[in-house]
C-alpha cells in the first residue's frame, strides 16, 4: 500500500507511479489527515509512505498523522520523499518513526522535483525547462526504486550527518512557528468563492466566510491552497504577485504512464 500526501502534485505523481508499477494501491491521505481519522489501514504488501520535504523533514502534520495511524498487515515500511533538492533529515526521522511504530524500516528514496514555494524570496521557482528536466530525471529513476521494493530489498539513502540533525531539529519549530503564519494569505477580487482552498488545506486553517476564504493561525505553508486555486486568486503578502503557481500537472502530464 502506497500512502501519500501531496500539496502540489509532485508526491502524488511519484506515489501513483510506484503503486502502478508494484501492482499496488495508492491512497491519498488528505481526507484522513483533515478528519483526524487514525483508523486502521491494512496492507498485505509493504507500506510505502510518500511525502514532500518541508524544511528538511517530512511535514510535521504528516509525521504526526503517520505516528498515530494504525498500519496493519505487513510490517515492512519504505519511505519516499520528493524535494526541491534537499530532503535533509527526513530519512533519519522516518527510521525513528518506523521503529516507534514497531515496523521494519526498509530505507528511503528521495526524488528531486520542481520547487513549489513562490512565497520564498530565497528559494525561487524554477524555469519551465528546469521543471521538466527534474520531472523527467525522477520519472526515469522510478523503476530502479520499484525494483528494489518489489524484490524486498532495502532502499539505500545517503548518510545523514550529525550536524544536519543538530541544525534542523531545534531550528524547525522556530522556523515553522515564526515563518508559517497565515495572516499574509489573502484572496483577491478574482476569488469565485468555490471553497476548493478550504477542502485542500490539510491542517484545516481555512474557513469560508461570506463566500471568501479566511486563514487562521499557523499552517504548513504547503501551497495546496495557493497553487490549487482554480483562478489564481490567492496571494501571500506581496511575495507571490506576478509569479506562476507550480502544480505538477502544468509541467509533468506527459510523464504519467496511465
Ligand atoms: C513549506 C515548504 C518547505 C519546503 N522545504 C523544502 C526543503 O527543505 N528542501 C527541499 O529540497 N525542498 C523543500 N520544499 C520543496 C518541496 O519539497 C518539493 O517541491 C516537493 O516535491 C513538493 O511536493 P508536493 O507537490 O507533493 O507537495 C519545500 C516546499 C514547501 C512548500
Amino acid at each position: 500500500m502506497v500512502l501519500y500526501f501531496s500539496a502540489t502534485g509532485n508526491t502524488k505523481f511519484i506515489a501513483e507511479e510506484i503503486a502502478a508499477r508494484l501492482g499496488d494501491e495508492a491512497m491519498d491521505l488528505l481526507e484522513r489527515i483533515k478528519a483526524g481519522d487514525y483508523s486502521e489501514i491494512r496492507s498485505e504488501k509493504p507500506f510505502v509512505i510518500c511525502a514532500p520535504a518541508h524544511v528538511c523533514e517530512m511535514p510535521r502534520f504528516f509525521a504526526e498523522f503517520i505516528d498515530r495511524v494504525k498500519l496493519a498487515g505487513n510490517e515492512n515500511v519504505y519511505y519516499v520523499f520528493t524535494s526541491g533538492g534537499y530532503a535533509g533529515i527526513a530519512a533519519s526521522l522516518a527510521k525513528r518513526q518506523a521503529k516507534h511504530k514497531g515496523m521494519k524500516y526498509c530505507g528511503a528514496a528521495e526524488f528531486k522535483m520542481p520547487r513549489n514555494y513562490p512565497v520564498s524570496r530565497h528559494y525561487p521557482l524554477l524555469s519551465e525547462e528546469e521543471n521538466k528536466q527534474r520531472i523527467k530525471a525522477s520519472y526515469e529513476r522510478i523503476p530502479a526504486v520499484v525494483d528494489r521494493i518489489g524484490r524486498g530489498e532495502k532502499l539505500k539513502y545517503r548518510h545523514i550527518f550529525l550536524f544536519e540533525l543538530i541544525i534542523t531539529l531545534p531550528f524547525n519549530p522556530v522556523w515553522t512557528g515564526k515563518m508559517h503564519k497565515t495572516t499574509p494569505f489573502y484572496a483577491t477580487d478574482k476569488c469565485i468563492g468555490c471553497g476548493k482552498c478550504e477542502k485542500l488545506c490539510p491542517v484545516n486553517r481555512i474557513t469560508m466566510q461570506e463566500g471568501h476564504p479566511k486563514w487562521e493561525g499557523i499552517c504548513a505553508h504547503c501551497m495546496a491552497c495557493l497553487s490549487g486555486c482554480p483562478v489564481e486568486a490567492i496571494e501571500y503578502r506581496d511575495r507571490t504577485e506576478g509569479k506562476y503557481r507550480y502544480t505538477f500537472n502544468k509541467f509533468g502530464k506527459e510523464f504519467r504512464s496511465k
